[in-house]
């Protein structure tokens, strides 16, 4: 469900036009931010958990500067005291100026209000293990930084700490579990039993009983404004004129991908489609399905354009690129096992969604895995193979993904989530051999008469990081019949709980 701030909106309407835009002026197109024409409200539907300020209004600070043209958007700086009027948008708060009576909607992210206050940085919600792992790998979290998230089991925490191995020096995350007690309270070992989480974190500060007092909370990538703005959510369909295209980022069986800008605002990739083949009509439906998907691991889609030929579809930018060309960067090349099997425990999170949701992918594959600032991966192109007539694929070289379609799929022409199963597996080939080529060597019909009628199966890749664990789901990908692959859920769970240490999962306090 797509939700929006009506009464909110219902302000801004009410207000006088923004000054006359750069045609008229002949000065910049620089927009006015939305200035308050009415006191400052007591505050309603902001969630009392919040810092209470003590007239009842929740106050957060900046984590981020902000500056953008966008008139709906507050600007502030960085430490800057805000005013949260309405938080029920997934993605966006409705926020004024504590000091300078502006205001604006303001992205989550670059605040950090959670149920437990203004000043936990250190709480990271729903954050996964493998998630965890990939944000306090980041080279700028010194060993001590630490977050508590939510673990798997309802109602319970985790602390994830960075440390260093004393005996090899290595790099490690440790987990501890956080367990809770029926009369409320928290503990890491049943000797030292806290109200609170803060109280918990406040003693492992201040005392050496885990593994390493914990130091500093672990850093928040700085955020990109991805998601359209509330009043902005329902425009399928936007002008041309509100795309900027900057340099060409690449070219698929699909079209050309640019780097651009929308609205002046957001960085965004627009994909120009071959245009011969693709009925408006269905295209407007499938993008409608698409765009209603949010998911940290898939991509976001913000709108189309359809005003004229050739089509445009816009979205979220990962300045990273494709993961089949960052896997052969020098960085790429350098990522061992651990952080490889995060990228397949991200890119089996995405499935796991699509999964349960009845959605089929049908071009999974390296290139359509995007990769993004921190070590992020998420899945791209998701339903564009059955937008896109498939005619164009065979008119545009013959390049139907043969090397990533399950045999069923090239030969029945039946995609299914199975289908999928079997292209992840073929994705995990790639990972594993830091962008291989999958069926190196062969040519595409070689490959299809050899799968089909010879059942023959790629051998497991000579790269040391792909041990014989991986090899083995990789091989549970590509069974026969469909039924006996398994499902994204089992592979999200097989590589988020990976045991890529010989850590126990989570360790007891000392
Ligand atoms: N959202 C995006 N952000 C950043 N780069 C992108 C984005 N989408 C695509 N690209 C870049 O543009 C290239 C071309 O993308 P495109 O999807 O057209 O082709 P492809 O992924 O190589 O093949 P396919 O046709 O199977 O999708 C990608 O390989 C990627 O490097
Ligand atoms: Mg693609």
């Amino acid at each position: 469900m797509l939700r929006f701030f009506p009464k909110f909106l219902q302000r801004f309407k009410g207000k006088k036009q923004p000054p006359a835009r750069e045609e008229d002026t002949g000065g910049p197109s620089r927009e006015p931010e939305a200035r308050i024409e009415e006191p400052t409200r007591p505050l309603s539907n902001a969630q009392g958990e919040h810092t209470q300020a003590a007239d009842n209004r929740v106050i957060a600070i900046a984590l981020y500067p902000l500056h953008t043209t966008n008139r709906f958007i507050l600007n502030f700086e960085k430490g800057d005291e805000l005013i949260i009027e309405d938080d029920s948008d997934p993605d966006w708060y409705m926020a004024c100026h504590l000091n300078e009576e502006r205001r604006g909607f303001v992205p989550k992210s670059y605040l950090n209000l959670d149920r437990f206050g203004g000043e936990e940085r250190w709480f990271f919600g729903n954050t996964n293990r493998a998630d965890a792992e990939r944000l306090l790998l980041q080279p700028e979290n010194e060993p001590g930084s630490f977050l508590v998230r939510h673990s798997h089991a309802q109602g319970s925490y985790a602390l994830s700490i960075k440390d260093i191995d004393p005996k090899t020096n290595e790099i490690l995350i440790r987990h501890y579990k956080i367990r809770t007690l029926d009369r409320g309270g928290f503990f890491i070992s049943p000797r030292n039993q806290f109200d609170t989480l803060k109280d918990l974190v406040e003693y492992y500060s201040n005392t050496d009983a885990l593994c390493r007092i914990l130091e500093q909370p672990c850093l928040r990538p700085h955020p990109a404004i991805l998601d359209p703005l509330p009043n902005s959510r329902d425009e399928y369909e936007v002008p041309f004129e509100s795309l900027e295209f900057f340099q060409t980022l690449g070219k698929g069986n699909f079209g050309e991908v640019f780097y651009g800008l929308w609205n002046g605002t957001v960085e965004v990739a627009i994909k120009r489609l071959i245009s011969n083949g693709v009925q408006t009509d269905e295209f407007r439906r499938e993008v409608a399905v698409m765009k209603a998907i949010c998911h940290p691991k898939i991509v976001r889609l913000y709108a189309i354009c359809t005003e004229r030929e050739p089509f445009c579809i816009v979205m979220e930018y990962m300045c990273n690129g494709n993961l089949q060309h960052y896997l052969k960067t020098d960085l790429g090349k350098r990522l061992q096992l651990p952080s490889l099997v995060r990228i397949c425990s991200q890119i089996a999170d995405g499935m796991m969604y699509l999964e349960a949701n009845n959605m089929i992918h049908r071009d999974l594959a390296a290139r359509n895995i995007l990769v993004g600032d921190g070590g992020i991966v998420k899945l791209a192109d998701f339903g564009l193979a059955r937008i896109v007539d498939e005619a164009i694929y065979v008119a545009s070289g013959g390049k139907l993904p043969i090397r990533w379609a399950a045999p069923e799929a090239y030969t029945t022409g039946e995609f299914t989530i199975k289908s999928d199963v079997w292209s992840f597996g073929i994705a995990l080939y790639e990972i594993f051999t830091h962008g291989g080529s999958p069926y190196s060597g062969m040519t595409n019909s070689q490959v299809s008469q050899l799968v089909t009628k010879q059942d023959y199966r790629m051998p497991k890749p000579s790269d040391p990081d792909c041990i014989d664990a991986v090899y083995e789901i990789m091989t549970m990908c590509w069974k026969k019949d469909p039924k006996d692959r398994p499902t994204f859920e089992f592979l999200y769970h097989f590589f988020t709980d990976f045991p890529v240490t010989s850590e126990a999962s989570y360790r007891e306090a000392e």
